[in-house]
């Protein structure tokens, strides 16, 4: 067994005399990285299976796409995007916030309205918003976001459902920790009509809500129900139901939906209070958490988005996506104890003498190339710190290559669970390596 290597003292450095990252923002460091490898190669796999294709629209859009399709009344607009003007044209960009919005532009951008309907794409990257930062809750975040177009059926809302859980079970969550909530909201038609009860209810209990809900009853009613102030937590539980207010076709749309998930054997929560921080929406609106807290993030939310794509210039095209919390979705999986670990080099490369070092770089890019995982310390000169090296990074075998090696043509393998030492012609070692690394493996 390789010794325990002692580590050298921490070096400190004094963090306020250093320009740190934007507040609410990280870096991904490698380790954390693995998670987010993790998750990519999953979402490919899930949603492949579902037919759905990789799209990815610029970090930088028109400002005034986001305020047209998320609604200029919503705290994402109003508060949290990070807007610039450009230096020459004087354009007024943003930072995407999420991704509908710019994958509804390409689409139709791209004439992708001609192509057989209805579109299915996904996107995984990151997403900006200047909120309060606190636990979960970023100022820069990566977003898997999934989007069905083209298609009114209740079948695509129950299938973006499917596959968000499919997608959650393959990263190894256990569905029963896992709450879909689900709600309608209605169409164009029947929702003004709840909205005009719900005004009537909330003005009912005016002094009983907060300032906020006061004002957004003039300028965003349906807000009110997604306070989370306690007074308005309160109220909102004898609000009135928007589930009596739907017309014909959004009662069975919905109805086909909840028919879908029962017949797969999906559970989900009737959630009468459920509306959504974007005003786009129309239908089924839905968002998956974790069951054990009442107050827990949610890990995705998502719905149907009937108006949005001819809102923003295109035809009369029905829509419905999610997106899910990258960095929320990573924390989770640290709690299930989930762990992944970097590749294990095969062999470490020790080299001793100017020209073993020539002869290493040589010989490396070899075994590089025949992919034999093996770790160098060309940088050094000094034995003893490349065998340290060696013993920490645990490798199976080592090779020793030094001044009498190289004018013999030969190498030392070295064995380092047993200790055995041999020594073999250069030309042959790569062929040597892998029939016993088969062997080992
Ligand atoms: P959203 O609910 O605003 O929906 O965001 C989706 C998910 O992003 C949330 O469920 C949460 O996991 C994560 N998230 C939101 N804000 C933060 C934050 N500050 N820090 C960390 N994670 C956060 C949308 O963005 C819609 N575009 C989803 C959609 C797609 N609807 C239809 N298609």
């Amino acid at each position: 067994m390789p010794s325990k290597v002692k580590q050298p003292p921490l070096k400190r450095i004094n963090k306020r005399r250093l320009l740190q990252t934007p507040r609410g923002m990280k870096d991904i460091l490698p380790e954390d990285y693995l998670y987010y490898d993790y998750l990519i190669e999953v979402t490919k796999k899930t949603l492949e299976f579902y037919n759905f294709r990789r799209c990815e629209p610029p970090v930088l859009e028109k400002a005034e796409l986001y305020n047209k399709s998320i609604g200029s009344n919503t705290d994402i607009v109003e508060k949290e995007m990070y807007t610039l003007k450009t230096k020459e044209e004087g354009e007024f960009l943003a930072l995407r916030p999420e991704y509908t919005a710019g994958i509804v532009r390409a689409y139709i951008e791209n004439g992708m309205f001609n192509w057989p309907q209805p579109i299915k794409l996904y996107s995984f990257g990151p997403v900006f918003r200047h909120e309060k930062p606190q636990a979960g809750r970023y100022r820069q975040f990566y977003q898997l976001n999934i989007e069905s177009i083209g298609d009114a059926s209740s079948a695509l809302d129950a299938e973006v459902i499917l596959a968000s859980r499919a997608f959650l079970e393959n990263l190894g969550f256990n569905q029963s920790d896992l709450e879909i909530r689900i709600n309608s909201i209605g169409c164009n038609r029947c929702r003004p009509l709840y909205i005009r009860a719900l005004v009537r209810y909330c003005k009912q209990h005016l002094k009983d809500i907060c300032k906020d809900c006061q004002k957004r009853l003039k300028t965003n009613p349906l807000r009110v129900l997604d306070c989370k102030n306690p007074k308005c937590v309160v109220i909102k539980e004898k609000a009135p139901s928007f589930l009596d207010y739907l017309c014909g076709d959004c009662k069975d749309h919905f109805k086909n939906v909840l028919d879908i998930l029962d017949n797969v054997g999906v559970s989900y929560v009737l959630d009468k209070t459920l509306v959504r921080g974007l005003d786009y929406y129309s239908r089924t609106v839905f968002e998956i958490r974790k069951k054990e807290k009442e107050t827990s993030l949610s890990l995705a939310g998502g719905g149907r988005y009937d108006y949005l794509v001819k809102l923003l210039g295109g035809l009369d095209r029905p829509a419905v996506g999610v997106a899910f919390g990258v960095e929320r979705l990573v924390e989770e999986l640290k709690v299930i104890k989930k762990k992944f670990e970097f590749p294990k080099p095969k062999v470490f490369l020790i080299q001793i003498g100017d020209a073993a070092k020539k002869q290493a770089f040589i010989l490396l890019e070899k075994l590089r190339k025949a992919n034999i995982l093996t770790e160098a310390n060309l940088e050094k000169d000094n034995i003893n710190s490349q065998i340290k090296n060696a013993d920490r990074v645990n490798a199976p075998y080592a090779l020793i290559l030094g001044q009498q090696e190289v004018l013999d043509g030969m190498i030392i393998l070295k064995d380092m669970t047993s200790g055995l030492q041999e020594t073999i012609p250069l030309e042959r070692i790569i062929e040597e390596l892998k029939k016993r690394l088969v062997r080992k493996f």
